[in-house]
């Protein structure tokens, strides 16, 4: 699945890596305009409610001049705080070149940009999404590796069979995971840091599972695409999930995942470390709409 990254770009042409020119000069003031409206509103929210890294990656990364950031100042950027890189892509990217690039510490965007209509629902990933969301983290040392280590993850899943199970992590830590900061909970997950509606939901609403991260559980459970998330995981420290990702055993892993029966989003374990024990009210308002 990848980042369900579903573009509509036309698809300039690739080599076998997918890269293709940003072709930043190419961006109308329209499209700049966009990013800087959905910059400053998410800038704004996101003060309190974010992990501080993302914050000093923000700073580290000068995202907060404006318009549409250029990948090759991105990059050079990105190179001297933690070696990575960010790259333009058409949109649609096969499993192997994503985690290829992930291994290889280059992450991957596309160059397109939501409408002005748009800004508040988007049914496919664009550039602030990709960018705004993923790119400031990946200036925080350990934050950088543990992308580079679900990349590797990523290629010896494909040879197992296992991406499926391997993708419920990424879903559920680099797109929509939650932190412990002191008492507080704050957010980290890119799905999360882009979304002005699911910035409030995720850390305020009474209807979401806040559950304590355990890689087993979180590779059993399943996601959903279509709204806000019926459970977050919450992860003690950048640090603890890196450990507990190269500490795992992935093929003894795969294998007890194999036997287990898949989770529903809204289900507590008798194990479960429970934060926030739901009230599902989302979820049940919009099933009987
Ligand atoms: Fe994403």
């Amino acid at each position: 699945m990848c980042d369900n990254r579903r573009m509509t770009d036309a698809a300039p042409t690739h080599g076998d890596d997918f890269i293709i020119p940003q072709a930043w000069s190419s961006y109308t003031a329209t499209e700049h305009a966009t990013w800087d409206r959905l910059f400053a509103r998410q800038q704004a929210m996101l003060q309190p409610r974010v992990v501080p890294a993302f914050l000093e990656g923000l700073d580290v990364l000068r995202m907060s001049k404006p318009g549409i950031p250029d990948f090759s100042e991105l990059s050079e950027r990105l190179m001297r705080a933690t070696g990575w890189q960010v790259v333009a892509v058409p949109g649609l990217v096969p499993d192997a070149v994503f985690y290829e690039h992930l291994a290889n510490r280059r992450f991957v965007a596309g160059r397109s940009i939501r409408t002005p209509e748009q800004l508040d629902y988007l049914e496919e990933p664009d550039i602030f999404h990709d960018v705004f969301g993923h790119v400031p983290l990946l200036a925080n040392p350990v934050f950088a590796d543990y992308m580079q280590a679900y990349g590797e993850g990523g290629r010896r899943a494909q040879a197992l069979g296992t991406i499926d199970k391997l993708a419920r992590l990424y879903w559920y830590t680099v797109e929509f995971g939650l932190i412990k900061d002191g008492d507080a909970l704050k957010i980290f997950g890119a799905g999360i840091v882009s979304s002005h509606g699911e910035s409030v939901f995720a850390l305020d609403d009474p209807s979401p599972n806040r559950i304590g991260f355990d890689i087993k559980r979180v590779m059993q459970t399943r996601y959903r695409i279509d709204d806000y998330q019926q459970a977050y995981f919450v992860i003690d420290s950048f640090e603890d999930l890196l450990r507990q990702t190269l500490d795992a055993d992935f093929g003894p892993l795969y294998e007890e995942l194999a036997a287990l029966p898949d989770l529903d989003v809204d289900v507590i374990l008798p194990g479960d470390k429970v934060l926030t024990r739901g009230t599902q009210a989302h979820a049940l308002a919009q099933a009987v709409r």
